[in-house]
């Protein structure tokens, strides 16, 4: 298998009125081609940022400050705005007349399990249901037949019906289509099913990352272990869900040491001390604790 994506030590910053805010610090981690990454942690971890850098996308203010992201074994902060303009696509478009358009729009319908595609096909958005919109939204992504889909809590707004359908959809388009995935989701039961790497994040950095198997049934980092404590999905047999205490910290401020010690039920001395750097524990399982 070859890696298709390489993420270095890559930091994301916005700069307010109010100061810098570190938003995503020091990541690092690779994805293999036709593989399921997962990436998971409380809002405003810094999932979404992540996912816009990699596509250039980031929003004003915010910028990449360090760090290299790989794509295809090119480093993609080192080309131009202008090569971002994906040449396949605009060839295929310029290829393509509006009949032929139509037909590959209502084919992708079709594929996206859509169904009465011809008549889907002239409806707006606001005439579909939200588990159909999803599905319109992944047709869209797939359009190009790109290496690699993100999707972004592709679920979260939708019924546990739908949800389960979506991710079904989301399953056999990867094996029909050779696609490679990173899921962003808050649901732990979602992506013991769904992936094969999990990157657990917390207040912009890296807690932890390995294969999802090895992640959830031997997790390193408290808070993993937080996580999954307070994860429904994974915990059917308590009474009552246990939830992390305290709340993530202020992201322009930041304690010098390790970004989680104010809510650790292990902390020790040094992590308030040194940031913890990310250590290989075992087989391809990664932490960032001063446990390890
Ligand atoms: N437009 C913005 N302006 C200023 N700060 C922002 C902006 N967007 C994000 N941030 C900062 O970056 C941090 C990470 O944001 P991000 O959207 O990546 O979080 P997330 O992990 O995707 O959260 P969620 O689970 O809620 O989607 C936020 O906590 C916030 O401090
Ligand atoms: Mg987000």
């Amino acid at each position: 298998m070859s890696v298709l994506l390489e993420i270095k030590d890559l930091k994301v910053y916005f700069f307010t009125h109010l100061g810098i805010i570190k938003a995503v610090n020091d990541l690092t981690f690779t994805l293999q081609e036709k593989q399921t990454l997962g990436i998971v942690g409380e809002s405003g971890s810094g999932k979404t940022l992540t996912a816009l850098s990699i596509l250039n996308l980031l929003p004003p203010k915010s910028k990449i400050v360090s760090g290299e992201i790989y794509f295809q074994r090119e480093n993609i902060l080192k080309k131009k705005e202008k090569e971002f303009q994906i040449k396949e696509v605009l060839v295929k478009h310029q290829n393509l007349n509006l009949k032929t358009a139509k037909d590959t729009a209502i084919d992708l319908l079709k594929k996206v399990k859509i169904n009465c595609p011809e008549k889907n096909y002239f409806n707006y958005p606001y005439e579909l249901s939200g588990g159909m919109c999803q599905r319109a939204m992944i047709a869209m992504a797939i359009a190009c037949n790109p290496v690699l889909l993100i999707a972004d809590e592709p679920t979260s707004s939708l019924d546990v019906t739908s949800q389960h359908q979506i991710l079904e959809l989301l399953k056999e388009l990867k094996i029909q289509n050779n696609l490679s995935l990173i899921l962003i989701t808050h649901n732990l039961g979602i992506i013991s099913k769904m992936a094969d790497y999990l990157l657990i994040m917390y207040a912009g950095r890296m807690m932890e990352f390995g294969f999802t198997s090895g992640v959830l049934t031997r997790a390193l980092n408290p808070y993993t272990l937080g996580l999954i404590k307070s994860s429904p999905a994974l915990n059917q047999n308590q009474k009552r869900l246990f939830s992390i205490e305290g709340q993530v910290p202020d992201l322009i401020n930041q304690n010098k040491g390790c970004i989680f010690s104010n809510r650790c039920p292990e902390v020790k001395e040094i992590c308030y001390q040194n940031i913890p750097v990310l250590k290989l524990v075992e087989n391809n399982h990664y932490v960032s604790c001063h446990l390890y």
